[in-house]
């Protein structure tokens, strides 16, 4: 090792790192009647006001069945009462975790906007045909993609990647239909609790959190920041 490499280059100090957050809170009164409405709000002012570059983008969290965790970012790709879809690789790290252990968290890291929102609950898989409809969607490159990508799995260089989709790209030209690949599709989760952060001045932030009911009603509770 060289001594450029011991001694890491100059960077901002992240301590010294302070932002003021604007004054505007979250009240009770404000909430909607569901979380899923209440996200909805959220979401359409992320997509328009947020200047973030993937409002959609969200941090997945899973644990396998000795509770090790691991997180990454996923895309969230339909939303209603039923739960939150985000699609992937039914062999994936993530996807694994699931299948030993459902409960999952979802956090959409709205920084830009001074807000978070953190849902947990249990992810099970979309049906054939929904994953299906979606899959027919995507760009064709996309398609080809999923095929290719053996999802974290160990592979020895790009090039065999590359390889993999050159091959997939003439059996497959653009234009014909890709075959849904059985190794791949949603997940979709159910919300048991969905925490609404809003950064307030002085650290005093708002954090409203519904909770699910045995009756299927939301109770609303505040956190201490
Ligand atoms: C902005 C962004 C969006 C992503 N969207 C997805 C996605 O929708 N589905 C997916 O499987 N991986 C997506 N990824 C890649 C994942 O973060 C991750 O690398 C991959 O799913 C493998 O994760 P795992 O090995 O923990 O299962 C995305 C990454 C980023 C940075």
């Amino acid at each position: 090792m060289t001594d450029e490499a011991a001694v890491p280059a100059a960077h901002p100090d992240p301590a010294a790192m302070r932002k003021h957050y604007r004054a505007e809170g979250l009240a009770e009164t404000d909430l909607a009647a569901t979380p899923v409405e209440q996200f909805a709000r959220w979401f359409r002012q992320a997509a328009t006001e947020g200047r973030l570059f993937e409002p959609n983008a969200m941090v997945v969290s899973t644990a396998d069945a000795e509770g090790r965790p691991s997180s990454r970012t996923v895309l969230l790709k339909h939303f209603d009462e039923t739960g939150f879809v985000f699609y992937t690789n039914y062999d994936s790290h993530k996807a694994r975790d699931l299948a030993e252990n459902p409960y999952v968290s979802l956090l959409f890291p709205w920084y830009p906007m001074a807000r978070q929102v953190i849902v947990t609950g249990i992810a099970r898989r979309t049906g054939r045909d929904e994953t299906a409809a979606y899959f027919r969607t995507r760009p064709h490159g996309s398609q080809l993609g999923a095929w290719a990508s053996a999802q974290s799995s160990v592979i020895t260089t790009r090039a065999d990647l590359e390889a993999a989709y050159a091959e997939l790209a003439a059996r497959y030209p653009d234009g014909e239909q890709v075959p849904v690949p059985p190794h791949w599709g949603g997940f979709r989760v159910a919300a048991q609790a969905v925490e609404f952060w809003q950064g307030r001045e002085n650290r005093l932030h708002d954090r409203l959190r519904y909770v699910a009911q045995a009756d299927g009603s939301w109770r609303v509770e505040r956190l201490s920041p």
